[in-house]
């Protein structure tokens, strides 16, 4: 043995006399064992963690020369990506890395709706999920107004108004929200604040607690069995292998495929055709001037598209409340998927024809309308949008229902390969 080896050893074992290291490390990676039959669908995970360190990373080095003053911010983001060095590349990196970062966590919880990942006895984990995926909304929203383009101060302005629906507390919200009677210079300090510090702060307690929960409870899987009902003498589970090595190399391999990806967009499109950073978003910031189409950025149009496909007032409400009700209604419903699933099987794979037309169904209108909402509203678009809408709310209404009806295959006793 090398001295180098030698006091590394020695290193560590000094450490792990005060601090459990060989304990967590066999805990959550040497000794985790996870079934042995995950597929592509199962990146998903590892890749959300690496695109909230590229955030981290890139944000720290952002703030260093970022300005949060309405009268400075523009010109401070311009700043960044014209003189600083590597500034333009720390920018797109962080710019490009919130609509990466809503794409895995869609295709990360699309996996979940195939193979039931958030039925018994992963439900808590499933609600950790979702508020993990209500911060990232929060804290995407509160980012988007920091470099203070037309599309921030108006896209807040629209949004923070939507609160003012609420009945009586909506107006005192929406002041609340701003900090001020408009989106104002306050209102860009206290966004700047919680985005750099309060939600990542929350995400990483919530990543975290993830983690812990599905630990404990251990991984699903694409056949929906779950790996500890056969374990062999020594008490390992017979379809699974330790995380390391196996999955830290294959996950490694995931990684450079999605770093490739993710390079090809950061240098040659970062602005993706406006869909990663709006057009308008290169014009500072003017009250005086609303733009003509007011759209939210990609990840936030389906909900977006559901409040704007509201357009009756009812009872004694007018449309817009409804749209805001709808539309948190949109989210929030998310979070009760464990007990509106009724389905015996987990997988996708022995589910029957009902489950697998809902989700059809379901993946197609939240898709449309996605479309929809970056487009301006007319007649035709708003009965696509509401009738996409009805779709949307009736995968979760009739899931009971169709979950029970549905004619599920046998599931087998151990992973398929
Ligand atoms: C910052 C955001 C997130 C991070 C870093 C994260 C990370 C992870 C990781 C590393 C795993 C294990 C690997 C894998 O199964 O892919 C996992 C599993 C899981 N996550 Fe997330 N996650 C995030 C957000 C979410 C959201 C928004 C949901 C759903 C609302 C969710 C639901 C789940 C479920 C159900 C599992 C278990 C899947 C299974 O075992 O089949 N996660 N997550």
């Amino acid at each position: 043995m090398n001295a180098l080896v030698r006091n590394l050893t020695a290193l560590r074992d000094w450490v792990d006399e005060r601090f459990p290291l060989i304990q967590w490390w066999d805990d959550h990676l040497g000794k985790y064992y996870a079934p042995k039959n995950f597929n592509i669908w199962y990146y998903f995970g590892v890749l959300s963690i690496v695109v909230f360190a590229i955030q981290i990373v890139t944000g720290i080095w952002l703030v260093m020369n970022y300005k949060p003053d309405a009268t400075m911010a523009f010109a401070s983001v311009e700043y960044i990506m014209r003189d600083v060095d590597w500034g333009w590349l720390i920018r797109y990196l962080h710019s490009s890395g919130a609509s990466a970062f809503f794409i895995v966590i869609y295709l990360h919880m699309f996996r979940a709706l195939l193979y039931g990942s958030y039925k018994k006895p992963r439900e808590l984990l499933w609600i950790l999920g979702m508020l993990l995926y209500l911060s990232l909304m929060a804290e995407a929203f509160m980012g988007y107004l920091l470099p203070w383009g037309q599309m921030s101060f108006w896209g807040a302005q629209v949004i923070i108004s939507l609160f003012g629906a609420i009945p009586v507390i909506g107006d005192g919200l929406s002041t609340l929200i701003r900090g001020d009677y408009v989106v104002s210079d306050i209102t860009l300090n206290r966004f700047f604040s919680l985005h750099v510090i309060a939600l990542p702060l929350a995400l990483v307690g919530l990543v975290f607690l993830h983690i812990i929960a599905l630990h404990e409870v251990g991984s699903n899987n694409p056949d929906g069995v779950e790996i500890k009902k056969h374990k062999d003498a020594n008490g390992k589970p017979l379809d699974g292998i330790p995380f390391h090595p196996y999955y830290t190399v294959k996950d490694s391999a995931g990684i450079v495929v999605f770093l490739m990806l993710f390079s090809v967009v950061v240098f040659f499109a970062p602005e993706m055709g406006g869909y990663f950073l709006e057009a308008n978003n290169f014009i500072p910031a003017d009250s005086m001037k609303t733009p003509e189409h007011i759209a939210p950025v990609w990840y936030f149009t389906p909900f977006y598209s559901i409040l704007r496909a509201n357009t009756v007032n009812f009872l004694w409400l007018d449309a817009k409340v409804w749209g805001v009700t709808f539309m948190g209604l949109g989210v929030m419903v998310l979070f009760l998927l464990p007990w509106l699933d009724r389905s015996p099987v987990k997988s996708i794979r022995y589910r029957g024809w009902l489950y697998k037309i809902a989700l059809m169904i379901f993946v197609i209108s939240f898709v449309i309308l996605g479309i929809l909402g970056v487009l301006p509203v007319n007649d035709a678009r708003t009965a696509v949008a509401q009738v996409c809408t009805v779709l949307y709310f009736l995968f979760f209404l009739l899931m009971p229902i169709y979950t029970k009806l549905d004619k599920t295959r046998p599931v087998p006793d151990r992973v398929t390969m």
